[in-house]
Protein backbone atom coordinates (compact mmCIF):
# COMPACT_ATOMS: atom_id res chain seq x y z
CA UNK A 1 0.00 0.00 0.00
CA UNK A 2 1.08 3.28 -0.85
CA UNK A 3 1.88 6.64 1.77
CA UNK A 4 -1.06 8.78 1.98
CA UNK A 5 -0.82 10.00 5.21
CA UNK A 6 1.59 11.73 7.66
CA UNK A 7 1.99 12.85 11.05
CA UNK A 8 3.61 16.27 11.31
CA UNK A 9 4.67 17.75 14.76
CA UNK A 10 3.33 21.09 15.84
CA UNK A 11 3.57 21.35 19.51
CA UNK A 12 6.59 21.30 21.92
CA UNK A 13 7.65 24.42 24.08
CA UNK A 14 10.40 26.00 21.75
CA UNK A 15 12.70 26.84 24.83
CA UNK A 16 15.38 27.30 22.86
CA UNK A 17 13.66 30.16 20.42
CA UNK A 18 13.07 32.60 23.77
CA UNK A 19 11.57 34.70 24.25
CA UNK A 20 10.15 34.91 20.31
CA UNK A 21 8.06 31.77 21.28
CA UNK A 22 6.78 32.68 24.30
CA UNK A 23 3.78 34.69 22.26
CA UNK A 24 3.65 32.85 19.17
CA UNK A 25 3.88 28.81 18.26
CA UNK A 26 7.70 28.17 17.02
CA UNK A 27 5.66 26.53 14.08
CA UNK A 28 4.38 30.08 12.84
CA UNK A 29 7.59 31.78 12.80
CA UNK A 30 7.58 33.28 9.09
CA UNK A 31 10.58 31.76 7.11
CA UNK A 32 10.93 33.88 3.79
CA UNK A 33 7.59 35.69 5.26
CA UNK A 34 5.45 32.40 5.21
CA UNK A 35 5.10 30.01 8.80
CA UNK A 36 7.36 27.71 8.97
CA UNK A 37 4.92 24.65 9.15
CA UNK A 38 3.19 25.94 5.64
CA UNK A 39 6.83 24.87 4.16
CA UNK A 40 6.62 21.13 5.67
CA UNK A 41 2.87 21.52 4.08
CA UNK A 42 4.22 22.22 1.15
CA UNK A 43 6.92 19.55 0.93
CA UNK A 44 4.53 16.27 2.18
CA UNK A 45 1.68 17.64 -0.42
CA UNK A 46 4.23 17.70 -3.01
CA UNK A 47 5.10 14.28 -2.17
CA UNK A 48 1.69 12.46 -3.07
CA UNK A 49 0.35 12.91 0.86
CA UNK A 50 -3.66 13.28 0.52
CA UNK A 51 -4.03 13.40 4.74
CA UNK A 52 -2.11 15.50 7.26
CA UNK A 53 -2.59 15.05 11.44
CA UNK A 54 -1.08 17.34 13.10
CA UNK A 55 -0.55 17.70 16.76
CA UNK A 56 -0.88 20.64 18.90
CA UNK A 57 -0.55 21.25 22.74
CA UNK A 58 -3.96 20.72 24.41
CA UNK A 59 -6.03 23.80 24.42
CA UNK A 60 -3.68 25.75 21.36
CA UNK A 61 -5.80 26.62 18.56
CA UNK A 62 -3.41 28.79 17.30
CA UNK A 63 -2.10 26.63 14.83
CA UNK A 64 -5.82 24.97 13.71
CA UNK A 65 -6.91 29.05 12.93
CA UNK A 66 -3.76 29.53 10.45
CA UNK A 67 -3.90 26.28 8.50
CA UNK A 68 -7.42 25.18 8.42
CA UNK A 69 -8.73 22.42 6.90
CA UNK A 70 -6.18 21.83 4.27
CA UNK A 71 -8.64 23.30 1.66
CA UNK A 72 -5.76 25.57 0.69
CA UNK A 73 -3.54 22.45 -0.48
CA UNK A 74 -6.28 20.43 -1.59
CA UNK A 75 -5.98 17.65 0.64
CA UNK A 76 -6.99 16.65 4.75
CA UNK A 77 -5.98 18.31 7.78
CA UNK A 78 -6.58 17.25 11.34
CA UNK A 79 -5.55 18.53 14.29
CA UNK A 80 -4.47 16.18 17.61
CA UNK A 81 -4.10 16.94 21.06
CA UNK A 82 -1.23 15.99 22.99
CA UNK A 83 -2.60 14.16 25.89
CA UNK A 84 -0.24 14.99 29.12
CA UNK A 85 1.43 17.91 27.34
CA UNK A 86 5.03 17.24 25.36
CA UNK A 87 6.87 13.79 26.39
CA UNK A 88 9.15 13.21 23.61
CA UNK A 89 8.39 13.09 19.43
CA UNK A 90 7.67 9.39 19.48
CA UNK A 91 4.77 10.10 22.00
CA UNK A 92 3.74 12.11 19.22
CA UNK A 93 2.81 8.99 16.62
CA UNK A 94 1.56 7.27 19.36
CA UNK A 95 -0.93 9.95 20.21
CA UNK A 96 -2.23 9.43 16.50
CA UNK A 97 -2.49 5.58 16.19
CA UNK A 98 -5.95 5.98 15.59
CA UNK A 99 -5.56 8.27 12.54
CA UNK A 100 -3.20 6.27 11.39
CA UNK A 101 -5.26 2.86 11.50
CA UNK A 102 -3.35 -0.05 9.78
CA UNK A 103 -1.69 1.48 7.05
CA UNK A 104 2.11 2.83 6.41
CA UNK A 105 2.73 6.55 7.14
CA UNK A 106 5.20 9.80 6.97
CA UNK A 107 6.10 11.60 10.22
CA UNK A 108 7.58 14.54 9.65
CA UNK A 109 9.19 17.06 12.34
CA UNK A 110 7.52 20.21 10.83
CA UNK A 111 10.79 22.15 12.01
CA UNK A 112 12.83 20.51 9.36
CA UNK A 113 13.16 22.71 6.59
CA UNK A 114 14.69 20.92 2.99
CA UNK A 115 15.68 22.48 -0.27
CA UNK A 116 15.04 19.44 -2.27
CA UNK A 117 11.62 16.91 -2.86
CA UNK A 118 10.69 14.43 -0.45
CA UNK A 119 9.18 12.40 -3.44
CA UNK A 120 12.60 10.37 -4.06
CA UNK A 121 12.13 9.12 -0.21
CA UNK A 122 8.54 8.20 -0.39
CA UNK A 123 8.86 6.61 -3.77
CA UNK A 124 11.68 4.25 -2.29
CA UNK A 125 9.90 3.49 0.52
CA UNK A 126 6.79 2.46 -1.65
CA UNK A 127 8.59 0.21 -4.12
CA UNK A 128 7.98 -2.23 -0.52
CA UNK A 129 11.53 -3.07 0.39
CA UNK A 130 11.78 -1.45 4.01
CA UNK A 131 10.24 -1.31 7.44
CA UNK A 132 11.27 1.64 8.26
CA UNK A 133 13.07 4.68 6.21
CA UNK A 134 15.13 7.44 7.67
CA UNK A 135 16.71 10.27 5.89
CA UNK A 136 19.65 11.41 6.89
CA UNK A 137 22.17 14.61 5.87
CA UNK A 138 26.08 15.38 6.73
CA UNK A 139 26.12 17.91 9.29
CA UNK A 140 28.97 19.97 11.19
CA UNK A 141 27.41 18.94 14.86
CA UNK A 142 26.02 16.06 14.78
CA UNK A 143 26.23 15.55 18.87
CA UNK A 144 23.17 17.66 18.53
CA UNK A 145 20.96 15.03 16.66
CA UNK A 146 20.10 11.49 16.08
CA UNK A 147 23.40 9.46 15.05
CA UNK A 148 23.47 6.52 12.51
CA UNK A 149 25.87 3.68 13.67
CA UNK A 150 27.52 1.43 10.72
CA UNK A 151 29.54 -1.45 11.31
CA UNK A 152 32.52 -1.90 9.56
CA UNK A 153 30.74 -2.95 6.04
CA UNK A 154 28.45 -0.13 6.57
CA UNK A 155 25.53 -1.48 7.65
CA UNK A 156 23.16 0.36 9.68
CA UNK A 157 23.16 -1.18 13.05
CA UNK A 158 22.32 1.20 15.60
CA UNK A 159 20.84 4.84 15.87
CA UNK A 160 22.03 6.95 19.27
CA UNK A 161 20.56 9.86 20.10
CA UNK A 162 22.68 13.19 20.71
CA UNK A 163 25.84 11.27 21.24
CA UNK A 164 28.56 12.84 23.36
CA UNK A 165 31.24 11.41 20.57
CA UNK A 166 29.43 10.57 17.45
CA UNK A 167 31.76 8.16 15.29
CA UNK A 168 30.49 9.99 11.96
CA UNK A 169 28.90 13.22 10.48
CA UNK A 170 25.35 11.97 9.75
CA UNK A 171 22.41 13.17 11.26
CA UNK A 172 19.06 11.02 11.09
CA UNK A 173 16.77 14.14 9.95
CA UNK A 174 13.69 14.61 11.21
CA UNK A 175 12.13 12.64 8.21
CA UNK A 176 10.59 8.92 9.17
CA UNK A 177 8.65 6.31 6.75
CA UNK A 178 7.04 3.46 8.38
CA UNK A 179 5.27 0.45 7.15
CA UNK A 180 1.96 -0.56 8.60
CA UNK A 181 1.53 -0.89 13.05
CA UNK A 182 5.39 -2.14 13.44
CA UNK A 183 5.77 1.83 14.89
CA UNK A 184 2.80 1.28 17.54
CA UNK A 185 3.93 -2.29 18.73
CA UNK A 186 7.79 -1.14 19.31
CA UNK A 187 5.84 2.12 21.19
CA UNK A 188 4.72 -0.26 23.64
CA UNK A 189 7.99 -1.60 24.29
CA UNK A 190 10.11 1.46 25.03
CA UNK A 191 10.96 3.73 27.90
CA UNK A 192 11.56 7.05 28.86
CA UNK A 193 15.54 8.55 28.06
CA UNK A 194 17.09 10.54 30.68
CA UNK A 195 15.81 13.82 29.22
CA UNK A 196 12.29 12.16 30.10
CA UNK A 197 11.23 12.03 26.69
CA UNK A 198 9.71 8.72 24.85
CA UNK A 199 12.90 9.53 22.18
CA UNK A 200 12.43 8.54 18.14
CA UNK A 201 15.82 7.15 18.18
CA UNK A 202 14.88 4.38 20.69
CA UNK A 203 11.92 3.23 18.17
CA UNK A 204 14.93 3.03 15.56
CA UNK A 205 17.35 1.51 17.66
CA UNK A 206 14.28 -1.68 18.55
CA UNK A 207 13.51 -2.17 15.22
CA UNK A 208 17.30 -2.71 14.46
CA UNK A 209 17.70 -5.40 17.11
CA UNK A 210 14.36 -6.81 16.21
CA UNK A 211 16.08 -7.12 12.56
CA UNK A 212 13.76 -5.21 10.97
CA UNK A 213 14.37 -3.77 7.45
CA UNK A 214 15.62 -0.45 8.11
CA UNK A 215 16.65 1.57 5.40
CA UNK A 216 18.50 4.96 4.93
CA UNK A 217 19.03 7.26 2.10
CA UNK A 218 20.56 10.88 2.68
CA UNK A 219 18.85 14.06 1.43
CA UNK A 220 19.92 15.83 -1.38
CA UNK A 221 20.73 19.57 -1.11
CA UNK A 222 20.63 21.34 2.19
CA UNK A 223 18.57 20.35 5.27
CA UNK A 224 18.23 22.54 8.50
CA UNK A 225 16.43 21.70 11.93
CA UNK A 226 15.63 25.05 12.88
CA UNK A 227 16.03 24.91 16.53
CA UNK A 228 18.36 28.19 17.22
CA UNK A 229 18.16 31.75 16.38
CA UNK A 230 21.11 31.61 14.22
CA UNK A 231 19.38 28.65 12.21
CA UNK A 232 16.27 30.51 11.75
CA UNK A 233 17.97 33.30 10.40
CA UNK A 234 20.28 30.98 8.26
CA UNK A 235 17.24 29.42 6.99
CA UNK A 236 15.62 32.67 6.07
CA UNK A 237 18.57 33.36 3.78
CA UNK A 238 18.70 29.69 2.27
CA UNK A 239 14.53 30.36 1.40
CA UNK A 240 15.45 33.72 -0.04
CA UNK A 241 18.14 32.35 -2.20
CA UNK A 242 15.33 30.57 -3.57
CA UNK A 243 12.98 33.44 -4.97
CA UNK A 244 13.20 34.37 -8.71
CA UNK A 245 11.32 37.11 -9.73
CA UNK A 246 10.47 40.82 -8.41
CA UNK A 247 6.74 41.70 -6.88
CA UNK A 248 6.77 45.16 -6.61
CA UNK A 249 3.27 47.07 -6.97
CA UNK A 250 2.55 48.93 -10.27
CA UNK A 251 2.52 51.93 -7.85
CA UNK A 252 5.72 51.33 -6.44
CA UNK A 253 7.92 51.20 -9.51
CA UNK A 254 10.63 53.85 -9.71
CA UNK A 255 9.74 55.30 -5.90
CA UNK A 256 12.33 53.29 -4.30
CA UNK A 257 16.45 52.42 -5.25
CA UNK A 258 15.54 48.67 -5.89
CA UNK A 259 18.56 46.12 -7.11
CA UNK A 260 17.95 42.48 -6.41
CA UNK A 261 14.90 40.62 -6.08
CA UNK A 262 13.11 42.13 -4.17
CA UNK A 263 8.91 41.29 -3.37
CA UNK A 264 7.19 44.28 -1.69
CA UNK A 265 3.09 43.21 -0.45
CA UNK A 266 0.03 45.07 -1.08
CA UNK A 267 -0.93 48.66 0.13
CA UNK A 268 3.11 48.68 1.15
CA UNK A 269 3.83 52.31 1.16
CA UNK A 270 7.49 53.25 0.03
CA UNK A 271 8.49 56.87 0.91
CA UNK A 272 11.57 58.66 0.06
CA UNK A 273 15.16 57.64 0.19
CA UNK A 274 14.24 54.33 0.29
CA UNK A 275 17.11 51.61 -0.28
CA UNK A 276 16.06 48.24 -0.98
CA UNK A 277 18.59 45.75 -1.99
CA UNK A 278 17.54 41.79 -2.83
CA UNK A 279 16.36 39.08 -2.00
CA UNK A 280 14.11 40.96 0.55
CA UNK A 281 10.61 40.97 1.44
CA UNK A 282 8.66 43.29 2.44
CA UNK A 283 5.22 42.17 3.58
CA UNK A 284 1.61 44.08 3.32
CA UNK A 285 1.19 47.25 4.16
CA UNK A 286 4.41 48.31 6.07
CA UNK A 287 5.51 52.00 5.57
CA UNK A 288 9.15 52.77 4.81
CA UNK A 289 10.98 55.85 4.75
CA UNK A 290 14.19 57.11 4.63
CA UNK A 291 15.81 53.53 5.06
CA UNK A 292 18.11 50.44 4.05
CA UNK A 293 16.80 47.10 3.61
CA UNK A 294 18.91 43.94 2.59
CA UNK A 295 20.08 41.58 1.87
CA UNK A 296 18.76 38.84 3.32
CA UNK A 297 15.10 40.62 5.34
CA UNK A 298 12.07 39.89 5.71
CA UNK A 299 10.26 42.04 7.43
CA UNK A 300 5.97 40.76 8.31
CA UNK A 301 2.76 42.95 7.78
CA UNK A 302 2.55 46.35 9.24
CA UNK A 303 5.51 47.20 10.14
CA UNK A 304 6.88 50.59 9.77
CA UNK A 305 10.51 51.36 9.07
CA UNK A 306 12.47 54.86 9.28
CA UNK A 307 15.90 55.65 9.30
CA UNK A 308 17.28 52.07 9.73
CA UNK A 309 20.03 49.92 7.91
CA UNK A 310 18.97 46.17 8.54
CA UNK A 311 20.55 43.40 6.89
CA UNK A 312 20.31 39.98 7.40
CA UNK A 313 17.52 39.52 9.91
CA UNK A 314 13.64 38.77 10.29
CA UNK A 315 11.26 41.32 11.43
CA UNK A 316 7.74 40.13 12.30
CA UNK A 317 4.43 42.03 12.13
CA UNK A 318 3.36 45.44 13.29
CA UNK A 319 6.52 46.93 14.55
CA UNK A 320 7.60 50.56 14.62
CA UNK A 321 11.39 50.93 14.54
CA UNK A 322 12.89 54.37 13.79
CA UNK A 323 16.07 55.47 14.47
CA UNK A 324 19.43 55.39 13.05
CA UNK A 325 21.06 52.74 13.41
CA UNK A 326 22.43 49.69 11.48
CA UNK A 327 20.80 46.24 12.33
CA UNK A 328 21.98 42.58 11.43
CA UNK A 329 21.53 39.03 12.25
CA UNK A 330 18.16 40.03 14.33
CA UNK A 331 15.04 38.32 15.03
CA UNK A 332 12.70 40.86 15.97
CA UNK A 333 9.28 39.80 17.20
CA UNK A 334 5.57 41.37 16.50
CA UNK A 335 4.63 44.54 17.85
CA UNK A 336 8.02 45.88 18.68
CA UNK A 337 9.18 49.29 18.96
CA UNK A 338 12.99 50.69 18.22
CA UNK A 339 13.08 54.68 18.69
CA UNK A 340 15.35 57.06 18.83
CA UNK A 341 16.45 57.56 22.44
CA UNK A 342 15.32 61.00 24.00
CA UNK A 343 18.19 61.46 26.66
CA UNK A 344 21.65 60.48 27.14
CA UNK A 345 21.29 57.07 28.39
CA UNK A 346 19.29 54.35 26.34
CA UNK A 347 16.03 53.21 27.89
CA UNK A 348 15.36 49.25 27.69
CA UNK A 349 11.78 47.40 28.65
CA UNK A 350 12.82 44.18 27.55
CA UNK A 351 10.98 40.64 28.34
CA UNK A 352 12.44 37.88 29.63
CA UNK A 353 15.44 36.18 28.23
CA UNK A 354 15.71 39.18 25.43
CA UNK A 355 18.97 39.51 24.09
CA UNK A 356 20.75 42.99 22.86
CA UNK A 357 23.89 43.86 21.62
CA UNK A 358 24.60 47.92 22.15
C1 LIG B 1 14.81 15.31 17.12
C2 LIG B 1 15.20 13.84 17.16
C3 LIG B 1 16.59 13.63 16.56
C4 LIG B 1 16.64 14.20 15.15
C5 LIG B 1 16.18 15.66 15.14
C6 LIG B 1 16.04 16.15 13.72
O1 LIG B 1 15.64 16.03 17.99
O2 LIG B 1 15.15 13.40 18.50
O3 LIG B 1 16.89 12.27 16.53
O4 LIG B 1 17.95 14.10 14.65
O5 LIG B 1 14.91 15.82 15.79
O6 LIG B 1 15.57 17.48 13.66
P1 LIG B 1 15.13 17.37 18.75
O7 LIG B 1 15.09 18.44 17.71
O8 LIG B 1 13.78 17.04 19.30
O9 LIG B 1 16.15 17.63 19.81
Amino acid sequence: MKIRKAILTGGGRATRLYPITTTINKHLLPLANKPMIFHAIDKVVEAGITEIFINVNPGETELEQYIGDGGHWGISIKFFEQKGGPQGIAHVVNEAKQFIGDEPFLFYLSDNILLGSLKPLVEEFNRGDFDCLLALSQVSDPERFGVPIFDSAGKLIDVHEKPANPPNNFAVTGIYLYGPKLFFEAFNKITKSARGEYEISSIHSLFLKDGRRVGHKEITGWWKDTGKHEDLLLVNQLLLDKIESRELPDELVGSAEISGVVHIGIGARVGDRVRLIGPVIIGENCVLENCTIGPYVTVGQGTELSGIQITKSIVLDNCAIDCEENISHSLIGKKVTIRRRATEASMLILGDKSIVEL
